[in-house]
Formats: structure tokens, sequence, C-alpha cells
């Protein structure tokens, strides 16, 4: 991790407001919010894309070393370009949602990402949310939240949305999984947003900064 530079790690399961507190706390702390979920995503796309079959993993791997995937920070904002071509909103379309947790299965798939999501840190401070933040992309650092919410207040979030999911399906897979399973990191604080607004989750989120020592300069803005 660059010195000057800290990293606030948001992991949690699907649907439990994460990446939402992670926009609104990145914004007021005037850090760059990155979204590892729609890169993971982006390689569920490109398989969509390219024909290959995401339950295949070595056909996903060779498609790795064929297609471009770019990172980089657009206000604020991770930004992820598949062989210069944004995927913009069909990053979250049902097929994505049915696949993506099979292209995450795959290890090669997590180093390539990994890697990228630790560069970000070059570039400043951040606000990371995933599955895996806290316990394998940076596990040093003491900004760890886990955010939670119940299997139906989940449900509901996402049919408000508009959006086919199954997110209980998904966290099964992303729990059972071998390489970087969803899990608690070590010394990360629950935060169960179940009965919890936005701009709660938000304070609960700055109190931990706050009690374990972020830089003042950072904790000014807020
Ligand atoms: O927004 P939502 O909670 O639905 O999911 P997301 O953050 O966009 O992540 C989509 C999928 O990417 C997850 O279900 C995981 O399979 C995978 N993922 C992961 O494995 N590791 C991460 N750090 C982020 C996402």
């Amino acid at each position: 991790m660059c010195a000057e530079h800290i990293a606030v790690a948001i992991d949690g399961p699907a649907a439990s407001g994460k990446s939402t507190v992670a926009k609104t706390l990145a914004k007021r702390l005037g850090l760059i919010m990155v979204n590892t979920g729609a890169m993971y995503r982006a390689v569920a796309w490109a398989t969509i894309q390219k024909g290959v079959n995401p339950a295949e993993a070595s056909d996903v791997v060779k498609m790795l070393g064929e297609v471009e995937f770019r990172c980089g920070v657009e206000n604020n904002l991770s930004t992820v370009l598949v062989d210069g071509v944004d995927p913009g909103e069909e990053l979250r379309q049902d097929a994505v949602n049915g696949r993506v947790s099979k292209v995450a299965a795959i290890p090669e798939v997590r180093d390539l990402l990994v890697r990228m999501q630790r560069e970000y840190l070059q570039l400043g401070s951040v606000v990371m949310e995933g599955r895996d933040i806290g316990s394998v992309v940076f596990p040093h650092t003491p900004f760890k939240m886990y955010i939670d919410a119940s299997e139906e207040v989940r449900r509901k979030r996402r049919e408000a949305e508009g959006i086919i999911d199954d997110p209980a399906a998904r966290d099964k897979e992303d729990s059972n999984r071998k390489s970087s399973p969803l899990v608690v990191a070590e010394g990360a604080v629950v935060i169960d947003s179940s009965e919890m607004g936005i701009e709660e989750v938000v304070e609960a989120a700055l109190e931990v900064l706050k009690e374990r020592g972020a830089p003042q300069e950072i904790l000014a803005k807020a």
C-alpha cells in the first residue's frame, strides 16, 4: 500500500447496499470509488461477446489473453473498458448476472483483476467494494467493513430496482467457491443494514474510519 494513500474495504453479499454506501462515502470524503463487481461483470460480458462458455475455465483463461481489459477512473469512479468498449448498463443484464459468479470463481480471472484493483491505490485513496477486498485485495488495511442485510431485504431491494436476479443463488456460489470466497474478513466491522437507511450506514462507516485512525485531512471533508 502507498504510505500516504488509504484503502477503505467494503465487502458484503449481493444487494446488501454496499455499492450505494461505498459511492456515498467516497463522494463525501473525495476518494476514488472502485466497484470491483463491475470488473468481474466485464469479464462475464466479454464471454457473451466472444461466445465463450463461462463454465469452461480454460476457455475463459484463453480469452483473457485475447481481450484487453483496461481499468481507469472518471469523476472519481472506476471505469472498465473491454477492448476499448464501455459495456455500460449491459453489465447489469440478466445474462451477465447468470454468468458472473462462474467467471469470478476462476483463479486466473481473480489474479488479473486483483492486480488491477491494487494498482488503483497509486492514483489516490480509495473506497473499494466487492467480496474479497478486506480478505485478499487489501488484507492489511485497518479500514474494513462487511455490510450485510437479511435475505428478504436484499431480495426486495433487487425487485425495487426492477432487476431480475437471484442474489441468494449468487451468494451461495460466491460463498462456496474455493478461490477467495465471500467471507467476513479478519478485523472487519459487520454492519447489518436491514433496518438502516443509507445515511445511517454511511455514518456507521465514518465512525469505523474515525475509531481506526483515518487521516484527519480525509475525515475533515465528511
Ligand atoms: O452489485 P451486486 O452485489 O449484485 O454484485 P457485484 O458487486 O456487481 O458483483 C457481481 C459478482 O462479481 C458477484 O456475485 C461475485 O461473483 C463477483 N465478485 C467477486 O467475486 N469479487 C469481488 N471483489 C466483486 C465481485
